[in-house]
């Protein structure tokens, strides 16, 4: 295939050029009849361009097959055996790739415990069973051994799914991973919503079609260069239907997909074959300068090392800076919010006491002396800070909850809301997510105890946030009505 071409960019460029007009939605007609005051901010550029229905570019309103040429043209530049555009991010393809595999089998799906919300919800929407792995890794993906005792334990489960990379950027072995579930004939699904760039370069960890994977996410807007909510799964081999993994995303889609979506991760595609290796090794250089000069600044470090090992994970995508500030005395979530007030620099995720700087082929020489220079003055800053407030953290074995009903009969079930004394002990029905990373800390259908109760009730305190509590200040949880 010729990979110079674009064919969704191409027919939107040709749109302007031809000067078409649509009497169908989207119903700002190329962005006439937006408010002045609305362009302004987003550019009435980005209108014109909004144009898939009227434009013909829907491969289901015409048969000029845009999309799916852009697919095809995806998966030969990545090594897949198809792909698989959505517009929802990750969230929708996760999920999709959840319900092809496990939709509708009794035995479930083997799951990390620390998987991404969205995995959690494709399990309240979808029903799927999860098996869950007993141990908590919060920066470590599990090993092929993990994966090889949870499939002794559940050995009826359709398939397995992790994630790799973490937020964090740490890697799983997912080669090993892919030959324990094929020795049961299994299919293995891996949640790449932050490896969009892993095929472009080989000094990145391998990704996971190469690996041997069946299915796996990326979110492109997250480590590529599509904007927010563009999202690829890819589809290998014959353990997974490529085609009714499809259908499954069609159930869960939106019938008004937004062309500017597709088209950069059209674009993006191109641009990753003809300057991929170029752009993410110079950002791969940048990085590794980056982490060397932070390195160097009094009270932080920079976790490299520490994250890999036999007990850890076996790679690491160094585009991900994790910053450990404990000798700083201060907690992440203070950090973040210094550099955001006084240095109008926004990180990635933050907890009690590390903050992750997200560097991407998109940063240069001057984003990175921002940073940088951010970091240095936040170090000389933090002697003045209010001693953090404290988060009664749980040993990981206390953070393991019991799981006493199924996530979706929890979350759908007959629910009351209770104050933290008395949510102690009873199951809940709501996910309960610091955001970011967004991984759950309790799941519906577990049983909370005191340990998880008092670590979100002080982290909200501290500066955690928990988008998904029915109650934000988690003064109150929602929790199952038994008996
Ligand atoms: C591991 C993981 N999976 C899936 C998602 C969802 O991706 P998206 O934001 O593209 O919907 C995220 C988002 O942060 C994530 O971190």
């Amino acid at each position: 295939m010729d990979q110079s071409e674009t064919p969704l960019l191409s027919a939107l460029e040709e749109y302007r050029r031809l000067d078409r007009y649509g009497f169908s939605p989207p119903g700002h007609r190329q962005g006439r009849g937006v408010d002045e005051r609305v362009a302004e901010v987003l550019g009435r550029d980005s209108f014109r361009a909004d144009v898939l229905a009227s434009g013909g570019l829907d491969d289901r309103l015409t048969r000029n097959g845009y999309l799916s040429r852009s697919e095809e043209l995806m998966a030969e530049a990545v090594g897949a055996e198809q792909a698989f555009f959505s517009t929802c991010g990750s969230s929708l393809s996760v999920k999709a790739a959840m319900m092809a595999v496990a939709g509708n089998d009794p035995g479930g799906l083997l799951l990390g415990r620390d998987s991404h919300k969205s995995i959690v919800a494709g399990l309240i929407f979808s029903g799927v069973t999860p098996q869950w792995d007993e141990e908590m890794h919060f920066s470590h993906p599990p090993s092929p051994q993990q994966v090889r005792e949870m499939w002794d334990k559940y050995p009826d489960a359709a398939g397995a799914l992790i994630v790799s990379p973490s937020p964090y950027g740490t890697c799983a072995d997912i080669a090993g991973i892919a030959d324990v579930c094929h020795e049961r004939g299994k299919p293995l699904i891996v949640d790449e919503a932050w490896g969009a760039h892993l095929p472009f370069h080989d000094d990145l960890p391998t990704w996971a079609m190469d690996a041997g994977a069946d299915v796996c996410v990326v979110s492109v807007h997250k480590m590529g260069a599509g904007f927010e909510q563009g999202s690829v799964y890819h589809v290998q081999g014959d353990l997974v239907d490529a085609s009714h993994l499809s259908n499954c995303a069609d159930l869960l889609m939106t019938t008004s997909p937004n062309v500017l979506i597709y088209s950069a991760i059209d674009g993006w595609r191109r641009q990753m074959v003809e300057h991929g290796t170029e752009l993410l090794g110079r950002a791969l250089d940048l990085a590794r300068t980056t982490r060397e000069r932070i390195e160097r600044i009094d009270g932080i470090s920079v976790l490299d090392d520490r994250l890999l090992g036999d007990e850890a994970s076996h790679d690491l995508d160094r585009l991900q800076v994790l910053m450990d500030l404990d000798e700083l005395g201060v907690s992440g979530y203070q950090c973040a919010d210094w550099l955001r007030e006084n240095c109008r620099l926004d990180v990635g995720m933050t907890d009690h006491r590390r903050i992750l700087a997200t560097m991407s082929m998109s940063d240069d020489e001057d984003t990175a002396d921002r940073l940088v220079s951010a970091l240095e003055a936040l170090s000389r800053a933090a002697e003045s800070f209010d001693p953090p407030p404290r988060i009664d953290l749980p040993s990981p074995d206390e953070l393991q909850l019991e799981s006493v009903m199924s996530p979706r009969d929890a979350f759908f079930g007959r629910t009351e809301m209770v104050s933290a004394d008395r949510a102690v002990g009873r199951i809940a029905a709501e996910q309960l997510t610091p955001y970011p990373p967004g991984i759950p800390a309790v799941v519906p259908g577990e049983r909370l105890d005191r340990a998880v109760v008092d670590y979100l009730h002080s982290g909200v305190d501290a500066g955690m946030n928990v988008p998904d509590a029915t109650d934000s200040s988690l003064d109150e949880f929602r929790v199952v009505v038994e008996g």
